[in-house]
């Protein structure tokens, strides 16, 4: 593991044109995830979170500032498997296989999926979709979708891990049960990890760090530290602490 940091986007700028419009997505957006931290990527809806996220991965160019995954060029990362990815809309193939989704990062990698079985079954399991390895995507839940989605960002064992709303069509109950999981497998692996998320609980409980923005245009206005001990339990979502802190973040988030 590089002694880069995980992340680095340094004063990003980027506008969307198209004929007539101008939307400034992000001006001067600035975040420094150091190696094996976990981020939180809170804002509302159009600041730019997404806009960032492609950026980081390579996906979509900025019009100015620096990017480095690892060290590297996002679109580098990307390529040799630094990066792994969990979008929104889970993304996955529909003529696919639970299973044969989850190994679709190794294949683009050029490596044998067949030496990864037990990798696979493994996290299959982690994301409680045992007994579903031969289901096709169209016969499963928005929930199950996105939970595929999450083992197939993990295959490749990344060093860089990029989140977009993974949970988003869970129920609280089994998005509480993914994020103990999630914390879990991100302490085994060590990866830097970056969740764009709407939730403040959630939000709170998994990072280190919780990066509000605001729109308009799209922006970092403060890095916010998470002080608890890890692990950290269910109990933590009760305890007075974490409401504290869950406050300061809705009114930084507000404007207040
Ligand atoms: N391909 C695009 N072309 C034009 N404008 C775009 C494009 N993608 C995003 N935008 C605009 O850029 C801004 C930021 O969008 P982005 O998707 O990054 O926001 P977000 O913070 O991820 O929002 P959400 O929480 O709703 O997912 C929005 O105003 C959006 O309309
Ligand atoms: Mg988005």
């Amino acid at each position: 593991m590089s002694a880069a940091p995980g992340i680095l986007l340094r004063d990003i700028c980027k506008t969307y044109r198209s004929r007539g419009s101008e939307v400034v997505a992000l001006k001067d957006m600035n975040l420094v995830c150091p190696p094996g931290s976990f981020t939180a990527l809170i804002g509302p809806s159009g600041c730019g979170k997404s806009t960032a996220m492609r950026i980081a991965l390579g996906l979509e160019d900025h019009d100015s500032g620096e990017v480095r995954i690892a060290g590297q060029a996002p679109a580098t990362a990307t390529a040799s498997g630094i990066t792994g990815v969990a979008f929104q809309d889970a993304a996955l193939l529909p003529w696919r296989t639970v299973a044969r989704n989850i190994a679709l990062p190794l294949e683009v990698l050029g490596r044998d999926p067949g030496r990864y079985a037990h990798e696979i079954a493994k996290l299959i399991e982690l994301v409680g979709l045992k007994g579903y390895e031969q289901s096709l995507p169209g016969q499963l839940s928005g929930g199950m979708r996105q939970r595929v989605s999450i083992a197939r960002s993990l295959i490749t064992s990344p060093e860089v891990l990029f989140m977009d709303e993974p949970f988003g069509a869970l129920d609280q109950i089994r998005r509480r049960q993914m994020n103990v999981e999630l914390q879990r497998i991100w302490q085994e692996t060590g990866s830097t990890a970056l969740l764009v998320t709407h939730g403040i609980d959630e939000a709170v409980f998994l990072a280190d760090y919780v990066v509000v923005m605001h729109a308009n245009p799209g922006r970092v206005v403060e890095v916010i530290e998470v002080p608890f001990p890890r692990p950290r339990s269910d109990d933590l979502y009760s305890a007075p602490e974490f409401h504290a802190l869950t406050d300061r973040i809705a009114k930084v988030l507000h404007g207040h």
